[in-house]
């Protein structure tokens, strides 16, 4: 039986859907596991998102399906993305889970993998918080929470300004959104679907 992980994310500018698609690059590379990725609505009205430059960047993943809360319960392991919003995770991500009560009443994401990564403007904006404040949710909904181990030896990496965290893949926008995820934030994030897709896929045997 295939193994499923989800890569569910919410991304304004871009920054969060390509770390999206490395960490979706990693769970792929693991054998038997069958990896979606899908997207959660957008909140903002469409004049506000053509005045702040996000129509555009959207457009890039515009093909990207959205998430129902019912696609939760299909998968071994759901990895969220979400840019940092005053240090937690964004209000699109929070409405999407604040959707979620029916799975919680009847325990259908118990027991299945959860694990987070994210973006921020700053260096010192608030990666860990986002990350860790979004893992109570999952705890509440019964999830196994999966990071990023040290032995992923990016993580020490101090010749260069870089996001990654223990408790999931991160990069930084800069304050203007013009800085890309670098090649080390980008191998983080491919281990961290490298990573839960090999964990999902030995509780799914
Ligand atoms: C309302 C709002 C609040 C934000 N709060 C923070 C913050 O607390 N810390 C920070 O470093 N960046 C903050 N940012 C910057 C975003 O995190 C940044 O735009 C995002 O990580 C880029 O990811 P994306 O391109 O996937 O949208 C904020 C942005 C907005 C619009």
């Amino acid at each position: 039986m295939a193994t499923k992980v989800h890569v569910v994310f919410y991304s304004m500018y871009g920054h969060v859907h390509k770390m999206a698609e490395a960490v979706a690059k990693g769970a792929r590379d693991v054998d038997g596991v069958q990896v979606k990725i899908l997207q959660v609505p957008e909140l903002v009205s469409e004049e506000v998102l053509e005045k702040s430059g996000a129509k555009a960047a959207r457009e890039v993943f515009s093909g990207i399906p959205f998430a129902k809360p019912d696609d939760l319960a299909d998968a071994d392991a759901i990895i969220f993305g979400s840019p940092t919003r005053f240090g937690n995770m964004c209000a699109q991500m929070r409405n999407f889970l604040d959707q979620t009560g029916g799975l919680w009443m009847s325990g259908a994401l118990v027991g299945k993998i959860g694990s987070v990564f994210t973006s921020t403007g700053t260096q010192h904006g608030g990666q860990e918080t986002t990350i860790t404040s979004f893992h109570t949710t999952l705890l509440h909904l019964g999830m196994i929470i999966v990071g990023v181990p040290y032995s992923e030896s990016r993580l020490m990496n101090m010749e260069e300004i870089t996001g990654g965290t223990p408790y999931g893949a991160s990069t930084l926008a800069g304050g203007d959104g013009s800085r890309q995820p670098s090649g080390n934030e980008l191998a983080i994030a491919t281990f961290q679907g490298r990573h839960v897709a090999e964990i999902a896929r030995k509780l799914n045997r």
